[in-house]
Formats: C-alpha cells, sequence, structure tokens
C-alpha cells in the first residue's frame, strides 16, 4: 500500500494522507540553519548545532506521534470552528490534503470548509532563518470571517538542558514583543549574544508568548483555548514556557486569496553592542529589521524560493541518469543524492530516530559520507577532511568523535576504534579523485587540534596506515579495539552492568581479538595509498604500502578464510567468529563485502564462492542481512551486538550500509544482475508499494530493516542519517552504471544487467561535462567492446582529463 507518490519531473514526493505509518520527515536548510519536517508539520529547528543552539522545542518519543512543530490553526469565527491545515496538532479530518517534499523546501496544502490553505516552508541559500509562506484561498462560495493563529514553543538553546533542567529553566524564559515581531532571548541578558525571532507580515490582531496563556492549563495543542475562543491574551512569558503565536484577522470574500508570511529566525549581535540604547536590556534590533523587512515580502520570498530550486537544479545536475529502472533513475538523479547531502550536513545528529542531544559527529561516518557528497562540492568535502585529521591522534588513531560546533574530539567516547584511521586515506582519496586537487595532501594540519603539531595530511595517511601495522594480534591480523564498523562488536569490553557503554568500558587490554574486517579494509587503504604516494613519486611508500598489503593478504588467506566465506573476527580467547565452527554467528557479511572491494579473491574464485555464500545464508527479498545464525542470548565476550533481540540492528537485521558492499563485490567479479538485484531489494522507491510494511519513507534510505528472524522482517527504522546513503549512491553510480572518478580521470565500467539495453549519464566531473552513452546489444552483463570519446575509439574504459575541453561525448558499446 502506498501513502503518495512521486513526481519525478517536479522532483518532489507527494504524500496523499497524513496518517503516514511513522511521521514522513523532510530537511529545511543546508548550511547553518536547519530544521526537520514532517508530512504533518511536526519538527524542530536549530542553528549549526542541532543540542546547543536548539530554536523550538519537539517532543520524541511521544504519543500520538510527532508533537512539536511549525504549527498554524485556522478558525471561522462564525461558526468557531476550528482545524490545523496540516491536520497536526487538531487532527481534524480535511476534505483535501497534499504534502510535498522537495529539496530543502516542504508544502502543505489542504482544504477545509472551502478555505485551501497552502505553506510553503523553507530556508533561503545563505540565511539563518525559515519562511512559512501561507496562501489562503476562499473557495467556500461565500464570504469568511478567518483567524489565523500561528504556534511554535521556543527551546531555551541547548535542547539537553531544556528537558531536564526545569528548577532554573522554568524561571529564565523571556520574550521580547516589537512592531509585531516576537523575540525569544532567554540568556540574551547574560552570556548569549544571540536570539531567535519570530514575525508575521499582517497586523496583529494579538499575539501570546506564555503556552498555557494559549493552550490553557491542562490541554493540549489540539484544542488550544485561543482557538475556542477566538482571542488571544497578548500573554508575555517570564519564565516557564515561552511561545510564540501571532493571531491574525482576515476576511476573504468569495473566490479571493490572501498571502501571509511568517518567519522564523536566529540572529547573533556583537557581544559589546547587544542592547538598545546601551543601557537598557531591549535588543538592539538594528542589523535583524533588514531581514525581516526583507523577507516580509512576498516578492522577495518567492525569488529565494526560485534561487534555492536552482542551486539543486545544479547540484543534481552533477550526475543524471537515464536507465531502464524508474526507481534507479529517481533515486540517483534525485533522493539519493539528497539524502546524501543531508547526511554530509547532519552525520548522526538529528533525525526522527537521533534526538540531536547525543553523538557528534562519526570520523568513520563522516569519511564515508563523503563518498556520496564529494561529487556536489568538493569544497565542503575538502574542509570536512581538514576539520577531521585535524582531531586525528599523534598516533594514526582517531577520536572516534568529534563535536561540530567546537570541531574538538569527543573525549567521553575517546579512540581505539581500530577501523577509524584507514576510513580517512579512503576518504581523502575520494576528494582526489572527483577534484584532482593534488595539494590537499601537502595541507599542514594538527593532531588532536594542538598548535604546533602540523604535518602535511599526506603524513597523516601514513600514521593511519602505520596504526593497523603497530597493532597486530597473534594471527598477524589487526586488532579490533573497542570495535570496527560494526559498532557493537565489543570483542574487548566485557560488559555485564546496564546502562554501561558497550563501547568505552573495556576491563581488556585488548591483545587478542582481532578484526579480518580491518584486514580487508586495510588491503583497500593501501591500494589508495599507493595511489597517492605514486602520484607523489614516493616510491618508499609505494613499495612500502604494495608489500604491506600483499602480507595481510596472506594473513586473510591463512586465518581469515573459511572456506566458503571470510571469517569475521577473532574474539578476546582467540577463538573464530563468523566460521562453521560457530553454531551462531557463522557468517557475517562485513567481511564478504569489504575482503573483495580490496581484491580478495578475485583471481582464486574465492570472491564467487563467498558471494555465493551471502547469497545463500544471509540474502532476503528485503536485503542481506548482516549475520545468521542471529545470536539467540546475550554473550559477554561478544557485546552490543548480542544485546539486539533477533533480526533487529547489528544482531542479523538487514543493516543497509552493507549491503551496497556486496552489491561493488557483485560488479567486482562481473555479476551486473545480481548487484542490481541487491539494489532493488533496498532501494526506498522499489519499496514504496510496501510502505506499510516498511513503515519509513519511501524516498530515502533507512539504517535497518528488520531480518528474517524478527517478527516485523521487512519493517525499516533510522531512515535518514546513515551511511547507506553514500554507499548506495557509490553502488550505483560508480559500480552498476560504472562511472568511476578516478586519480587519473574518468573511469566507465558499468555492470549491469543483462536485460538492460543500455543507459545515459550526464556527468560533471572536474569542469567538463561528460555525456555518456552505453548500449548493450550483446545483452551481457560487463565488458566494453568499444569506447569512444568525442569521435575518437580509445583504449580501455579510462577517459583522461583533457584540459579546456568543457564537453566530452562518451559512447560505449558492451561486447
Ligand atoms: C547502535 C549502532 C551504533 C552504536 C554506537 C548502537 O546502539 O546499534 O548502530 O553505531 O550504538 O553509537
Ligand atoms: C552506525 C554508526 O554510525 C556507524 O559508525 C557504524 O559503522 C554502524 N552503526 C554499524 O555499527
Amino acid at each position: 500500500m502506498k501513502y503518495g507518490h512521486f513526481d519525478d519531473a517536479s522532483r518532489e514526493y507527494i504524500i496523499a494522507r497524513p496518517d503516514t505509518p511513522l511521521p514522513w520527515i523532510n530537511y529545511l536548510g543546508c548550511e547553518a540553519y536547519f530544521g526537520l519536517i514532517s508530512n504533518t508539520a511536526g519538527g524542530y529547528s536549530f542553528y549549526r548545532d542541532a543540542r546547543l543552539r536548539r530554536l523550538t522545542r519537539y517532543r520524541y518519543n511521544n504519543s500520538p506521534l510527532d508533537v512539536g512543530g511549525r504549527y498554524l490553526y485556522l478558525r471561522d469565527n462564525k461558526s468557531g470552528k476550528y482545524w490545523s491545515p496540516s491536520w497536526m496538532p487538531t487532527r481534524t479530518k480535511l476534505d483535501e490534503y497534499e504534502c510535498r517534499h522537495g529539496q530543502g523546501y516542504t508544502i502543505i496544502t489542504s482544504k477545509f470548509n472551502g478555505i485551501k490553505s497552502s505553506t510553503r516552508y523553507f530556508v533561503p541559500l545563505g540565511e539563518s532563518l525559515e519562511l512559512w509562506q501561507v496562501t489562503l484561498t476562499n473557495e467556500s462560495g461565500s464570504d469568511s470571517d478567518l483567524s489565523l493563529f500561528s504556534a511554535i514553543e521556543f527551546c531555551l538553546w541547548d535542547a539537553n538542558d531544556d528537558a531536564t533542567n526545569f528548577q532554573r529553566n522554568y524561571s529564565i524564559g523571556q520574550v521580547e514583543i516589537a512592531d509585531e515581531v516576537i523575540y525569544h532571548k532567554t540568556e540574551y541578558r547574560e552570556r548569549r549574544d544571540h536570539f531567535a525571532y519570530f514575525a508575521c507580515s499582517e497586523k496583529l490582531a494579538g499575539y501570546d508568548t506564555q503556552r498555557e496563556a494559549f493552550l490553557g492549563n491542562y490541554r493540549g495543542w489540539d484544542q488550544p483555548r485561543a482557538l475556542e475562543t477566538g482571542e488571544s491574551v497578548n500573554s508575555e512569558a517570564h519564565g516557564w514556557q515561552p511561545i510564540g503565536s501571532h493571531h491574525v484577522k482576515i476576511h476573504l470574500r468569495a473566490g479571493e486569496q490572501k498571502q501571509v508570511i511568517f518567519i522564523l529566525g536566529y540572529h547573533e549581535n556583537p557581544k559589546d553592542d547587544k542592547f538598545d540604547p546601551p543601557t537598557s536590556q531591549i535588543i538592539n534590533k538594528k542589523t535583524v529589521k533588514p531581514i525581516i523587512e526583507k523577507y516580509l515580502q512576498p516578492a522577495n520570498v518567492d525569488e529565494a524560493f526560485n534561487i534555492l530550486r536552482d542551486y539543486w537544479t545544479m547540484l543534481l545536475g552533477k550526475f543524471q541518469a537515464t536507465t531502464p529502472d524508474a526507481d534507479t533513475n529517481r533515486m540517483v538523479n534525485i533522493w539519493n543524492a539528497y539524502q546524501c547531502m543531508v547526511t554530509f550536513n547532519m552525520s548522526r545528529s538529528a533525525s526522527y530516530f537521533e534526538s540531536g542531544i547525543g553523538r557528534g559527529m562519526g570520523f568513520r561516518d563522516s569519511n564515508q559520507d563523503l563518498l556520496g557528497f564529494v561529487h556536489m562540492i568538493p569544497e565542503r568535502a575538502r574542509e570536512r577532511i581538514l576539520d577531521l585529521s585535524a582531531t586525528q591522534l599523534k598516533n594514526g588513531g582517531a577520536f572516534h568523535q568529534y563535536q561540530p560546533l567546537t570541531k574538538r574530539g569527543n573525549n567521553d567516547v575517546g579512540s581505539g576504534f581500530n577501523d577509524d584511521p584507514a576510513w580517512l586515506v579512503i576518504g581523502v582519496a575520494a576528494y582526489i579523485k572527483e577534484s584532482g586537487d593534488w595539494s590537499i595532501l601537502d595541507e599542514l594540519v594538527q593532531y588532536e587540534n594542538e598548535a604546533g603539531s602540523e604535518t602535511p595530511l599526506y603524513e597523516h595517511l601514513q600514521r593511519s596506515i602505520q596504526y593497523t601495522l603497530d597493532r597486530l594480534g597473534p594471527n598477524k591480523l589487526p586488532l579490533i579495539g573497542r570495535a570496527d564498523w560494526n559498532d557493537c562488536l565489543n570483542l574487548n569490553c566485557f560488559s555485564d552492568t546496564p546502562g554501561q557503554s558497550f563501547q568505552t568500558t573495556t576491563n581488556r587490554d585488548g591483545k587478542v581479538a582481532e578484526s579480518v574486517f580491518i584486514a580487508g579494509l586495510f588491503v583497500l587503504a593501501c591500494t589508495e595509498m599507493a595511489g597517492m604516494a605514486g602520484n607523489r613519486n614516493d616510491k618508499a611508500e609505494v613499495s612500502k604500502v604494495q608489500k604491506a598489503a600483499a602480507e595481510m593478504e596472506k594473513t586473510v588467506w591463512a586465518s581469515g578464510w573459511d572456506g566458503d566465506w571470510f571469517r569475521r573476527a577473532y574474539d578476546n580467547f582467540g577463538h573464530v567468529l563468523g566460521s562453521k565452527e560457530n553454531s551462531e554467528g557463522r557468517i557475517f557479511i562485513e567481511p564478504q563485502g569489504i575482503c573483495i572491494m580490496a581484491g580478495l579473491g578475485v583471481d582464486n574464485g574465492n570472491a564467487i564462492k563467498a558471494l555465493d555464500s551471502v547469497d545463500e545464508h544471509l540474502a532476503t527479498p528485503h536485503g542481506i542481512v548482516l549475520q545468521q545464525p542471529a545470536f539467540s542470548q546475550y554473550y559477554l565476550h561478544l557485546g552490543e551486538i548480542s544485546s539486539y533481540p533477533p533480526g533487529y540492528k547489528e544482531n542479523a537485521g538487514i543493516f543497509c550500509h552493507t549491503n551496497p558492499w556486496i552489491m561493488i563485490a557483485e560488479t567486482i567479479v562481473g555479476r551486473g544482475d545480481r548487484a542490481f538485484d541487491y539494489y532493488r531489494r533496498i532501494n526506498p522507491s522499489a519499496r514504496e508499494e510496501i510502505s506499510e510494511l516498511h513503515k519509513c519513507e519511501p524516498y530515502v534510505y533507512a539504517q535497518m530493516i528488520a531480518g528474517k528472524d524478527a517478527v516485523t522482517h521487512g519493517e525499516a527504522k533510522n531512515s535518514w542519517l546513515t551511511g547507506t546513503a553514500a554507499w548506495n549512491y557509490a553502488a550505483i553510480t560508480q559500480y552498476i552504471l560504472g562511472i568511476r572518478p578516478g586519480f587519473e580521470g574518468l573511469e566507465i565500467d558499468p555492470v549491469i544487467p543483462a536485460n538492460w539495453e543500455g543507459f545515459k549519464v550526464t556527468r560533471v566531473f572536474r569542469g567538463a561535462t561528460y555525456h555518456i552513452t552505453v548500449t548493450n546489444p550483446k545483452h551481457i552483463c560487463k565488458g566494453a567492446e568499444k569506447v569512444t570519446v568525442n569521435g575518437k575509439q580509445v583504449e580501455g574504459g579510462l577517459i583522461r582529463v583533457e584540459e579546456g575541453v568543457r564537453e566530452v561525448n562518451v559512447e560505449v558499446v558492451m561486447g
């Protein structure tokens, strides 16, 4: 069953009913000011940091779902009837309803009692504010006297403190109302130099800023007192719960239309110029006023919206594909790329499943997120790489997370996740392959953000490689540390106390437990390192990493190969995991993907064997599960992975991040049909028809789909913020369609389903636009018989960059 449909021409998903299985959200903002918005206008806003600069409140984990948002209410003043044009929070049955989620904007349109309302929410580029552009049309056939109320609940900035520290917070809330604008200025009197403002384009009939004055005591957002009586009481918040609510009276003749604009914004003043007059406690509004005035003009709002649309046309235009599969086209051309931008911006901080008060940005996560983002705005990827590497430890290790506001490593989580450093090598390689900007390797970058510790980024990468070599275990495989990619495989933790961190409560010194996954990742990182060292003519480094990779490969065949698949790890007692010897956790997905991506087993047939084992033991119609058999109980020596009930999350859930590794591995062995089949199984658009089971948004990937051991097999969770976005983007664009940036130029090597006639791609790469046409007359999966570039036949699939050439036509005939 579907709850809406894709409109590919407008690049929107149109939700046709408000009661989706979960709030289906979208993101506003892509620079500094951000908001989450659901299909019923739920969600919240923040400036840069979802925890420390939260503008509005949201009720997580609530019943009803999705409370707290950008609410509007309409009231027919003749009958006293009122409703929410976004359905929530009154949940009045609407005569018409539609929500369009687009890139950075959401439009909610509905009709009730003959009054049509359409609200466009977005954040203009370059601004720290959001706009709600409301258009009301009277289609009732007679004149209407309406009241329009807005309502948001301010957060007292630190979202964590706001939700816990009531003894202080109930006394500090402050607002100011001036010229129809509601200013939220809690703590502005002391150390803050920022405030929020909520403005409206119309003359107000009244306002409220004290929550209980607006709602009435013991009443919810679904039945505000102000709506029942039709009157605001011009309340001024002193402590308690500051809100912003405007009341506008609107007389609409039959057929008449009216636009009302609301601005919710964030503004900073210079520390020494906060007040006007300076001796007062009144906010200095000199610099904010022009911004407010600008965006209360409909023409400026329309223009800002068009700029945002054009911006996305430009970003998405960097890779456009036409394949025989509509679900592929819309994910590649629109939604997957869009999700990659959101994931790059948010890391794992703020979604319907991430509260925004939790963790910082992951080191490995951010490096992988680059893979799907770097082609859109390489300059921002560059900046991210430099920020990340400045948190690297001198020994080559990495803080597992860093805080986006301070750009410092997070001490609570610390380091010792032994896969982390290798991802930096992979992230930097991806950046150079895309941009051709080798100068990044010479950038001087600190370690642990310590002045004076700078070395060229190149040396950071060398230390990353060395980090693994310095930490080999009894089998000469890399030691796992607190965890590798699988945060929940905690072989050194032995946590037996509720509430302890599975990752950081280490009571073993960790000299035994080893990871085959890191071995594969290391070989992959060495290949990238050899490419970068080669470009610098650093022969010593090239031979060092090539030798190290060859050694590691030997070690994998000696201790990491189980006969039919790659093993997963050795535990603290030296016992194997991910082997036929195990009764649970006999086969894991991660080492199959990463080892084959590193090239292991491609020549000796073991890659095919491993992939056939994946198909036999792990694949389900809903995607490939993480391991089998699921752990039926908690194992102290395995940690968090066995804490989850079977079929969920890392305990044999379909952890979607890993699925594209198998897709890529299948392309490496040339099996395009299988690669694409796996791609479709978790493609959210291809799962749209089973939305009542899948539950999450059909336009973005979720981190997890419940595995075959789960009662709710096929149900997705944790949508939006997941490495799944970047890796699926890489799998489909770079490996299945096979348009792959390389150090030397663009490589073209499609591995597609045999029944495809071919496909077309437009790819902007290092300043030139490549128009690529692939035909498949013999209906094969892999192999190019003939490649022509601007009419000239070339050998192989590498298209070298030619200075000054802006348009490149590429024809590939498979055969
Ligand atoms: C989650 C993992 C996550 C880890 C570390 C676990 O509870 O299942 O997905 O990586 O926590 O935050
Ligand atoms: C989510 C984390 O963000 C990521 O770093 C990790 O690799 C996966 N979970 C698997 O545990």
